[in-house]
This record gives C-alpha cells, structure tokens and sequence, in this order.
C-alpha cells in the first residue's frame, strides 16, 4: 500500500514521531495535516534527540518532501526557530513547503489563550499556550490571516488593520490588556517572514504532482484521538481534526488517495492537561509509568498523568479513524511490573459500558473494569525479531489485537529510531 495516515489513538503523545520516522523511510512525502506548535515530536537519531514541533518527521532524510498543510497553524517566528535550529544541525531545509492557505498564528492568538485560560480559573482546558485553539477561532469566522498573506506586504498591512480593530476590542474590554499595533507586529514579524517565503506555496498541487509520480505520501497526524475537536473529550480537546477525516481537508487530497490508516497507541496511556481519565495512576505504578517512559511534554516540560490501556478508546479511535493496523509504542515501559491491566470495559452507577461515552459527566463517572495480565521482568532493548520478545509480552500484544480485532504490526521497545520490532 502506498498513501498512509499516521494517527495518534490516545490522549497524544504516543509515540508519533519515532513511528512517522520509521515508516518515513518508506515514504518519499510526509505532510503534517492539522494543529501547530502545540505538538512535540521527539524522534532520537543514533545520539541526536530531535524535538518536532511544526516540522513533519521526513526533514531528518535528506531526499524527503515536506509538506505543512492548509489544515495546519503556523506561528511564523515558532517554525523559523524550529527551521534554524534543524540547519545549525546540518539538516537541509530545501524540501520543507508550507501551504499558502494555511493560517498564521499571530502574536495576539497567544496572548489571548494565555489570558482567557487565566480567565477560567479552575475550570481551565489546560492548553499549551501557543495560540492554537484562537488561530483556529479566527480560520471558522473569518477573520484570520493566511501564510499567503504574509506574503502581500499591502494585502497584509490592512489584513492585519482589519483584524487589530476586532482583536483590540477584546484584549482591552475582556482582558483589560493593551492594544496592538499593525505596524509594530509587522515590523516584529518581518525577518521571520522573508525567511519563510520561498517555502510557500500551492502544496494541494504539490501532492497531485507527487501522486501523479507514483511518490509515496506519508500524512502524520499530531495530537490524538482524544484531543479532537469533535471526536476527543470536549471542551478538553484541541481545536482541530487530528483524527484521520482532518487529512483530507487539512492536505487538500480526496480520500481515494488513502490506503492505509495506522493507529499510533501507546502500550498504556497519557494524558496531559485537564478532564477525566478513567485508568489514570495516582499510586507508586503510575510514578513508575512516568519515570520510567519519561513522561513529561515535549512542549510544556509538563509532567503526564499515567495509566492503563483502556481498550473503550482504541474501539472509539479504530471506528473513526477506519485503523487498518496498529503501532504499539513503549512496551518496554511495562518491563518490570508484576502485573498489567488493561480496562475493557467501564462500570457506571451498575452498568456496563463497552463503548467510550461521548458525554464527559458520564465519563467522569466512570469506574474500569480492568482484566489482568501477568508482566515480564526481562531487558526489551536488544530485540529485533517478535518471536524474542518474552512470553508475557507478546500475550499482551495478542490480547490487544485480539480484542481489538486489528493486527499490531509495529512494536515500538525503546527510543531509538531502530529500536522497533515489525511484527
Ligand atoms: P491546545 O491545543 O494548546 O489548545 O490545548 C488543548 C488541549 O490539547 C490541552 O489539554 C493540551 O494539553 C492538549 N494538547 C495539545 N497538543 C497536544 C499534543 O501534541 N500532545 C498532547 N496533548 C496536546
């Protein structure tokens, strides 16, 4: 199969970047379809860790295109960072194509999330404060402004008066903040924008081109199941469509060009932010979790809460998402704990729930039911091959395909880019 979506099954967080990575090597195009620089990549390449923000995980080889989507958010000033920190490491940029529809995030779109998160108090979403969720508030009314609008010195001076009038309002009658001003943002704004120029362009073309030629194309979704817009937990949700449809829309593609849809999980589960989370750790086992997988953003430095696998969620995500296989990432995390749950199932108030509740207070009231397996205490990292792995460990990936009803082909046992079993 050629075209493949990449998507996150969880909370995000799963493992994303190191599977892209490995299948990139596959791939000849990899597009980026939906969020921003909410999103943290971490792909480890011999002794180099990279960390992904915007960028799609094909700009670490060489030969590969690019392509940052319409459905994308790009913060000008955050890429260019991300650009120049990749070319001090050697890394060519030449490949790298952001669509000319997709929209700026702008200066006051992080102001606002930062002031209307503080706004809320308590009941806070827990965003990652990089302007996200209002970007794409301004891309449904009308009122943003496109990369190919940066690129219209007068087209963009009095897009941004337009959009300041409206902005302004806000920030000083809601947020008692101080007013912006166009030429002020322009001139911040400016060296950023002549470096991102000359990778502007048509990319919906640029895939057509590259299908025409028989290329490979790689989608890798940011954020996960969970966190979208209408299929996640909402209101504690991004503000997009990471799940597989985004692809469409957020490429400029039909989804003929689709063959194949790998669901990225996570051997047990993350949640970063706020809302319910019904295996979520907050003993000795989750610490363990945390530690040993690391679990802190790659974006926000937060810690992850933790728990188990919660299978209602894969069944929400593998519906869809139309998951043809699944990437279980992290298995190695597991490695040393007595016992593995794996909730199939939720109690609530003396029912059974199989199917992931699309109500929050019904969540929130949610007791799993968990079945349990016995764990493995041997070392994961030097496997290569399924059948080396200990015989707990593949009994847990069986019980998963077989419950699940979807084979797991890519095991992920450890953070390296080869440190993977294909099953
Ligand atoms: P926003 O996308 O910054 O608006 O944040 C909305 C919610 O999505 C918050 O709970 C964030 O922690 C979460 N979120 C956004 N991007 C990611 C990601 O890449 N991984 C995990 N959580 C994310």
């Amino acid at each position: 199969m050629a075209n493949k979506i990449v998507v996150g099954t969880q909370w995000g967080d799963e493992g994303k970047g190191k599977i892209t990575d490995m299948l990139a090597e596959t791939a000849d195009v990899v597009v980026r379809y939906g969020g921003g620089n909410n999103a943290g990549h971490t792909v480890i390449v011999g002794d180099e860790r990279f960390e992904l923000h915007l960028i799609p995980s094909g700009i670490l080889y060489r030969e590969k295109i690019n392509i940052i989507g319409n459905g994308v958010v790009v913060d000008p000033t955050a890429i260019v960072e991300e650009m120049e920190g990749l070319s001090a490491r050697g890394i060519s940029l030449e490949q790298l194509f952001i669509s000319e529809t997709a929209h700026v995030v702008m200066p006051y779109h992080r102001l606002v999330d930062l002031l209307e998160e503080e706004r809320k108090g308590e009941a806070k979403i827990g965003t990652t404060g990089k302007g996200i969720g209002p970007a794409y508030t301004d891309k449904i009314a009308r009122q943003g402004i496109r990369m190919i609008d940066l690129i219209d010195p007068d087209g963009f001076y009095h897009k941004l008066q337009d959009a300041l009038s409206y902005q302004n309002l806000i920030l000083e009658k809601i947020y008692q903040a101080e007013p912006l001003k166009a030429e002020e943002l322009i001139e911040s704004l400016q060296p950023d924008i002549n470096k991102l120029k000359p990778h502007i362009v048509n990319t919906s073309l640029l895939l057509e081109q590259a299908e025409r030629e028989g290329k490979k194309i790689f989608f890798e979704g940011a954020q996960g199941t969970l966190l979208d817009i209408d299929y996640g937990t909402y209101p504690y949700v991004t503000s997009s469509n990471p799940t597989a449809g985004g692809v469409c829309t957020g490429a400029g593609i039909g989804p003929t060009l689709i063959d194949d849809v790998i669901g990225v999980a996570k051997a047990y589960l993350t949640r970063v932010g706020e809302g319910p989370f019904p295996t979520e750790l907050t003993d000795q086992t989750g610490n363990l979790l945390r530690e040993n997988g690391h679990e802190y953003g790659v974006t926000t430095g937060r810690p992850r809460r933790c728990g188990w696998f919660d299978l209602p969620i894969l069944k929400h995500a593998r519906r869809v998402n139309g998951l043809t296989e699944l990437a279980l990432t992290k298995l190695d995390v597991l490695t040393g704990l007595k016992e593995i749950k794996l909730c199939v199932a939720y109690h609530y108030h003396g029912k059974t729930l199989e199917e992931f509740p699309n109500s929050l207070e019904i969540l929130s009231g949610c007791q799993p039911v968990y079945q349990s397996l016995p764990g493995w205490t041997e070392d994961l990292s030097a496997i290569r091959e399924y059948d080396q792995l200990p015989e707990n460990a593949k009994k847990y990936v069986e019980r998963l395909e077989e419950l699940l009803d979807i084979p797991v082909k890519t095991i992920g046992i450890g953070p390296g880019r080869k440190e993977a079993i294909r099953k």
